[in-house]
């Protein structure tokens, strides 16, 4: 008996309502509440906080700045101490959060907070990191490079070369719900908060070393997230860290919750890019060398910049062996909000350059694009070593890609789409088939560790905790399925409950799609010390050997003897057998030395591939997508239903990133889609008109991961790039194909028309 299959554990809440997020805990009496207030300049040299107006308006309590913060006046998630709670006398970018208002009513608050007169002196501001860095902006953080054999000289000598330029959108996460606190005041030192933060440890840390108490003081509770998308990792350390601050300077539980438009202007997106590239090649469009200069806007300050813009370079490979290769990072300070984690942590706008290559190199030899991408996959001529010089021991593109091509028919549909689009003078299609290499491990080596905590009531009932956050992508119903089926109970007997920095320490963030890899092994491993211990009673009271004490269907087999768990556990409680345990887990295998750009940063890859066709309007640039066929690689599924949705939901979240999901900043750096009303995220109505998504049930990991399962979260977002990639095609029509057009992203409507209008001169 196994739970496979099982729906979310909350799903039916999750539609219902019932599903309690932060914002639906009862408030406690006597609860305040707090607001932002913000910058309306992008660079400046702060003077003076005239807030005279704001402490008068009806209902203020009091006003928290830099000056009230009684420890350290930094949350920097890596500790370069670049981010003050509230800054002291430079303003970095247009609507940082300057002070905090406590008032009586949120809507007082948020009015009150409106009432600031901010005396400044305005600078010169850079918003784009080509800005930036021709006004000698620095790095954020230390640059990377990794390089193998000799790129330069093998561009030179290559049989064919081309260079270009793109521009790669950056994404709001768009959570359903937003960023929020709410802290309770305990005695002493002590302060409680719930929040819905991807990481619980980092705040527990940020909020104790600002309010300059020991990490024992601060308890950090999250039950749910409504959606983080990597948005909650950093970005809600501001929010707790001020509403324990208030809880703590007025003794009143705080909550604080902004609303979108300054959780859109106020905190982390993704990193846009603007990506130079140089790849020579050979006339049948095999790679010979590559070169890639990868800058990013990072924002004012470093946050999560390094790993972000380090990992665009692990995947600026994706699939594709790279004989000799140069690979560059460029960090650029920007006067912007400081950009932060988001699915796939800064590896799809590596992947999305190596997939913007393989075009260029398909339109420069007259080529499918997809016999270009089979010619340069890892495994031809028996080739594996990656840019970070990390073998590539696990590759399954071959049969994956090769099974979709067949099952999706793509040869012939592309050859249908060629002979429709010779005769069809406006509406134009295109198709597109791109693979997916996505290396699972945090980068950050020591982040891949976990810890689990496991109770057995003496009813027969479990307790589960773990260091995880659960924010909708199944993670605490898969850990609980492995709890179940190792104790052979049924997944009811299991209690998930919320996470606790009292119960399990020194969590990483749940990130990295990484938080069934490490969860589920250290609460197997909890399981497996509880199950020792009742085995080794069971043989001694039995007088069988503990090899013959099995758990299985509710029962326990104990030699020739048949017992319900209940049963055992009731022996054992008055057999004073300890009935918890605590499990740890850490990843085995990985390495990773940065000076050098050399190791084995991932444990293993996870693959994927995807299908996509496209109708243009060649008059006004609007599209559709009429079909996408994905087969996506899980190893072994724990679940099916959740790993299908999140490949579903990837995909989509992929796809929004390239084609509607536009950030605009206006010249006075202002952020002006701060709101769903102008920022354009998929709707139901946009997802592909046939959506087949399959999972290639034939695969295992080769590594010994939880049940031979793969990591699921991030890597299929990249199969957006199908989308994008179909879109060109379809737009390279209308010159007969000859050139590859270099469509920036997001490709919405306005640069579909752009590029079409430009290629036909
Ligand atoms: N799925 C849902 N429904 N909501 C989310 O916020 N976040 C994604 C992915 N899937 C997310 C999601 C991101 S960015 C990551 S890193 C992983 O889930 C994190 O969870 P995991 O490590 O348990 O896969
Ligand atoms: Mo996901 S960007 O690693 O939270």
């Amino acid at each position: 008996m196994t739970t496979a299959d099982r729906i979310h554990d909350s799903a039916t809440k999750h539609v219902t309502g019932a599903a309690r997020y932060t914002d639906d805990l009862p408030l406690p009496e006597g609860a305040l509440h707090a607001y932002l207030g913000v910058s309306d300049v992008a660079h400046a040299t702060l003077r003076e906080i005239d807030l005279t107006d704001v402490r008068a308006a009806p209902g203020v309590v009091g006003i928290l700045t830099a000056e009230d913060v009684p420890g350290l006046n930094d949350i920097s998630p890596t500790g370069s101490g670049d981010e003050p709670v509230f800054p002291t006398d430079r303003i970095e970018f247009h609507g940082q959060p300057l002070f905090a208002v406590v008032a009586e009513t949120r809507d007082q608050a948020r009015r009150a907070a409106a009432l600031a007169k901010v005396i400044c002196d305005p600078l010169a501001h850079a918003l784009d990191p080509l800005t930036a860095e021709a006004a000698g902006y620095p790095f954020v953080t230390p640059p990377l490079t990794l390089t193998r054999g000799d790129a330069e000289a093998a561009l030179a000598t290559a049989p064919r070369r081309i260079k270009g330029q793109m521009q790669v959108g950056g994404q709001d996460h768009m959570y359903l719900e937003g960023q929020i606190a709410l802290a309770i005041p305990g005695e002493d030192d002590e302060v409680t908060v719930h929040s819905s933060t991807q990481h619980p440890s980092e705040v527990q840390q940020m909020v104790a070393q600002a309010l300059g108490v020991p990490a024992h003081a601060v308890v950090v509770n999250v039950r749910r997230l409504g959606g983080g998308f990597g948005g909650k990792e950093t970005q809600m350390n501001l929010f707790c860290v001020v509403a324990a601050m208030a809880a703590k300077t007025w003794n009143r539980p705080v909550k604080i919750r902004p609303d979108r438009d300054q959780d859109m202007t106020a905190t982390g997106k993704r990193h846009d890019f603007v990506i130079d590239y140089e790849v020579g090649f050979d006339d049948q469009g095999r790679i010979t060398a590559v070169e890639g200069d990868f800058r990013a806007r990072c924002g004012f300050s470093a946050d999560l910049s390094g790993p972000v813009t380090d990992r665009a370079l692990f995947h600026a490979d994706n699939a594709y062996f790279y004989p000799h290769v140069r690979l560059s990072s460029h960090p650029m300070k920007t006067n912007t909000v400081s950009n932060t984690a988001f699915r796939g942590f800064g590896g799809p706008q590596g992947v999305i350059a190596a997939e913007r290559m393989i075009e260029e190199i398909a339109y420069a030899t007259g080529q499918d694009p997809l016999d270009v991408r089979k010619a340069n996959f890892y495994g031809c001529e028996g080739w594996n070593l990656t840019p970070y010089h990390q073998e590539v021991e696990d590759n399954i593109l071959d049969r994956l890609v090769g099974e979709l091509e067949q099952s999706c028919a793509y040869r012939a549909r592309r050859q249908e789409i060629l002979d429709y689009n010779r005769n069809s003078p406006v509406l134009r299609r295109g198709i597109a088939l791109t693979p997916v290499k996505f290396g699972i491990s945090f980068t950050a080596t020591w982040y891949n560790q976990a810890g689990a905590l496991v109770h057995v009531y003496k009813d027969g009932s479990i307790h589960l905790n773990h260091g995880g956050t659960e924010m909708g992508q199944g993670l605490n119903t898969k850990v609980a399925q492995v709890v179940a089926d190792a104790f052979g109970v049924p997944l009811e007997q299991v209690r998930i409950t919320a996470t606790t920095t009292e119960k399990v320490p020194n969590t990483s963030a749940t990130a990295a799609s990484s938080g069934t890899d490490l969860n589920a092994m250290a609460a197997l491993d909890a399981v497996r010390q509880i199950k020792e211990r009742l085995a080794g009673f069971a043989a001694g009271k039995w007088g069988v050997a503990a090899e013959d004490v099995s758990f299985e269907a509710g029962q326990v087999r104990i030699g020739s003897e048949v017992l319900s768990f209940e049963t055992l556990i009731k022996e054992a409680y008055l057999a004073r057998i300890q009935l918890s345990a605590a499990g740890f887990y850490k990843t085995p295998k990985i390495h990773w030395d940065r000076n050098k750009g050399q190791g084995r940063p991932f444990y293993y890859f996870a693959y994927g591939a995807a299908c996509s066709e496209v109708t243009i309007d060649t008059l006004t640039g609007e599209y559709r997508i009429e079909r996408t066929d994905i087969l996506h690689d899980v190893g072994r599924s724990l679940n099916p239903a959740l790993d299908r949705g999140q490949v579903e939901g990837a995909f989509v979240q992929g796809m929004g990133w390239l084609t509607t999901e536009e950030l605009w900043w206006d010249e006075a750096g202002r952020l002006r889609t701060h709101a769903p009303s102008t920022y354009k995220i998929p709707l139901a109505s946009d997802r592909p008109r046939i959506f087949n998504v399959n999972l290639a049930d034939w695969s295992e990991n080769r590594e010994p991961t939880i049940r031979r399962s793969k990591a699921v979260g991030e890597p299929p977002f990249m199969l957006g790039i199908s989308v994008l990639e179909a879109l060109s095609m379809a737009v390279a029509s209308v010159a007969n194909y000859r050139e590859c057009p270099r469509l920036d992203t997001p490709a919405t409507p306005e640069r579909i028309l752009m590029a079409v209008s430009r290629l036909r001169g």
